[in-house]
């Protein structure tokens, strides 16, 4: 099987546990890292907005929790159509990958769209930001 599809399955698994009872829009993530660990996250809401999470910070919170550290290719899933991480989301992803890092968006229909972090956030503040 195909990484994408692997790691399209897991996430659209976890989407299903999504706890969105105010957008009532279920978002599903998986990363796979650069040693070829899957891990998982949906977004999980709060009755204060701003305290909810993205799908993406979940699989990356796991990956991290698991001791894991350089994101290789990352996929999200939810109903619409094929969304693409919020800006948070892409910071976070930066932090733990490069311009090569694959993003992936699906949908429910089948249908991918893949980028690459270099085209979706060009010009980010990173570590390196703060030496002089
Ligand atoms: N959401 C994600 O989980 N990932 C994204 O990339 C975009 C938005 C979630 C956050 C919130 O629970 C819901 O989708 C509506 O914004």
């Amino acid at each position: 099987m195909a990484v994408k599809n692997e790691i399209l399955q897991v996430a659209q698994e976890c989407r299903l546990n999504a706890y969105a009872p105010y957008s009532e829009f279920k978002v599903g993530a998986a990363v796979l890292t650069v040693n070829n660990k899957v891990f998982v996250g949906c977004n999980v809401e709060n009755a204060s907005y701003p305290c909810g999470t993205c799908a993406e910070a979940g699989a990356i919170s796991a990956m991290i929790a698991a001791g894991e550290h350089c994101i290789a290719e990352i996929l999200i899933i939810a109903d619409t159509k094929c969304i693409l991480p919020c800006g948070n989301c892409l910071q976070k992803i930066a932090e733990f990958g490069n311009a090569e890092t694959l993003i992936h968006s699906a949908d429910l229909h089948g249908n991918i769209k893949t980028f690459t972090l270099q085209q979706l956030l060009p010009h980010n503040f990173d570590a390196g930001d703060m030496k002089c």
